[in-house]
């Protein structure tokens, strides 16, 4: 039965004026209908910016290592409730439960690294010039963040951004995609669970242009101080003028184009196993997904047989069941999908299924698991031969498809590697260190993984991009805390006189013409 769901704002349902109503439906099984949503519109989401603004000088005067107790409470509570929030997960983003778990666990993970920075938020106390005089620094929220996600992660991403802001003292207005509502609200509910004041954390559905011009508004009035944003690289351009037009940097995790190379002496069992786990995990709507292998020429051959082998082996279907990967988060992503599988041309090999594109009863793939007229299921992918000019090897490609090129020089793999512009994510398959950290050091991204496919951040480690893919901003660890906090120094002159910095200062005569003997 579908649930209805609306904003959430100040503690209370939102009151502002409905701009429509939309479905939330099971990717799955589209006559299941998750939730219904009403949507706000810009001066909704610009009131509960407002409301944020208002509630967050008393949640910073709540001291942090309360306020760390009440994300260590948020941990607890979503720990048991795990298995009811990934089910939900994998009913209306359709992930497989199995990922679905580990994406609850990520929130947990998330919850488990923060609950201690509530009796840390260190500053620093700082020696002066001076004599009687002692510098300290302090960090201090930013204010009130509006954090707006997509629904590929619809509960661990949104967790990287919420559970920092709200330690370090600042009250949240998110807003999630439409297509992930029913998961979000159930993660809202758990959060508010662990007994938040009003107003601290509020939550608004709402569509692109309202949620846009409800930023602009709320920036304008002075209510807003952070954004966050997990999308699009296109829209994360847009996000990142507005905030620069109001002063503010935003935090930005946007698209990728990730590489992996696969080098003469890699592993090549392994790196087939990464290839199809993030190339087609969460049918390759991952931003971490990978999107082309560069594989040695040598290796070529090889490498793409064992990959269409697996690929075509592989379980698609009913992500309720064992599948490496189920639907299409919603139409949306299956229509862009389709605009990004016309890119695929003659002097491409195209491998991995029966057929291309939507994987129906008049286009089958073997060992379907489940009904594939229920859904939006799309055959997997692979095209070889794909060139530096290809659309394939330059745009990100939402969905399940992986280009693979080849290489000769290892200088070349990393040029063609860094090519697209995107910077998330990269990996390499090899067991030579020299390779190894030419890698590390010649790559792009913000992520660089060694044997180990473009998937798979941990919650504590600096998580975003550089180029396409982001700002430079960087979610989780304490690293995140500099998107959320500002530093604040204070110096203290308790001689009772003025002492002037660089003039007032006492200075030990030094003779720097002192040179050994001989
Ligand atoms: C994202 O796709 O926005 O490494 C984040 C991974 C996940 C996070 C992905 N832990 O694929």
């Amino acid at each position: 039965m579908a649930r209805s769901i609306v904003s959430i704002i100040n503690g209370r349902p939102a009151e502002g004026p409905a701009a429509g109503v939309v479905d939330s439906p099971n990717p799955s099984r589209l006559t299941d209908v998750v939730a219904e949503v009403t949507l706000a519109d810009a001066g909704t989401f610009a009131a509960a910016c407002a409301a944020a603004k208002q509630a967050q000088p008393l949640w910073a005067d709540i001291p942090a290592p309360v306020r760390g107790r009440t994300v260590a409470a948020i941990g607890r509570i979503v720990e048991a409730n795990k298995e009811a929030l990934a089910r939900l997960v994998t009913r209306e983003l359709g992930k497989p439960y199995p990922e679905a778990l580990g994406e609850v666990q990520e929130i947990i993970d998330t919850c488990d690294f923060f609950l201690g920075e509530g009796r840390r938020l260190y500053g620093q106390t700082v020696p002066s010039e001076m004599p009687d005089k002692q510098l300290f620094t302090f960090r201090v929220p930013v204010g009130t963040a509006a954090v707006v996600t997509a629904g590929n992660f619809p509960v661990a991403v949104p967790s990287w951004y919420v559970i920092p802001a709200l330690v370090t003292g600042n009250t949240v207005v998110w807003k999630p995609a439409e297509y992930a509502a029913a998961s979000a609200m159930a993660l809202f509910e758990l959060i508010q669970a662990a007994g938040l004041p009003d107003g601290v954390m509020n939550i608004v559905f709402a569509d692109g242009p309202a949620t846009f011009g409800g930023l602009e508004q709320a920036l304008r009035a002075g209510t807003l101080d952070k954004i966050g944003f997990t999308g699009s690289t296109a829209v994360g351009a847009r996000i990142g003028e507005l905030a620069g037009r109001h002063l503010q940097s935003p935090c930005l995790e946007l698209g990728g184009k990730n590489p992996m190379v696969v080098t003469p002496d890699a592993d090549l069992e392994l790196a087939v196993e990464g290839a199809l786990f993030s190339g087609f995990g969460t049918a390759g709507q991952r931003c971490t997904s990978l999107g082309t292998v560069i594989v040695h020429e040598s290796v070529h051959d090889e490498f793409l047989a064992q990959f269409a082998a697996a690929v075509s082996a592989a379980a698609v279907g009913d992500p309720a069941q064992d599948v490496l990967y189920g639907p299409m988060l919603d139409q949306k992503f299956a229509d862009r999908f389709e605009e990004y599988l016309g890119w695929i041309q003659p002097h491409h090999k195209v491998l991995g299924s029966s057929a291309v594109g939507r994987i129906t009863g008049a286009s089958p793939r073997a060992g379907f698991v489940g009904d594939p007229e229920a859904g939006i299921f799309y055959h997997p992918t692979i095209a070889d031969g794909v060139q530096p000019d290809d659309d394939l090897f330059r745009q990100e490609t939402f969905g399940p498809i992986v280009s693979v090129t080849t290489y000769t020089g290892f200088d070349e793999a990393i040029t063609l590697a860094n090519a697209p512009g995107y910077g998330l994510s990269a990996s390499i398959y090899t067991n030579n260190p020299r390779e190894v950290f030419g890698f590390r050091r010649g790559i792009s991204a913000g992520m660089v993984s060694v044997n180990n496919s473009t998937s798979g951040a941990e919650a504590h480690l600096p998580f975003g991009g550089n180029g396409k893919s982001g700002n430079g901003s960087r979610q989780s660890g304490v690293w995140v805390l500099d998107q959320f906090t500002r530093w604040q120094s204070m110096n203290w002159d308790y001689s009772g006189r003025l002492q002037k910095a660089q003039m007032d200062v006492a200075e030990i005569t030094a003779d720097l013409d002192f040179r050994l003997e001989g």
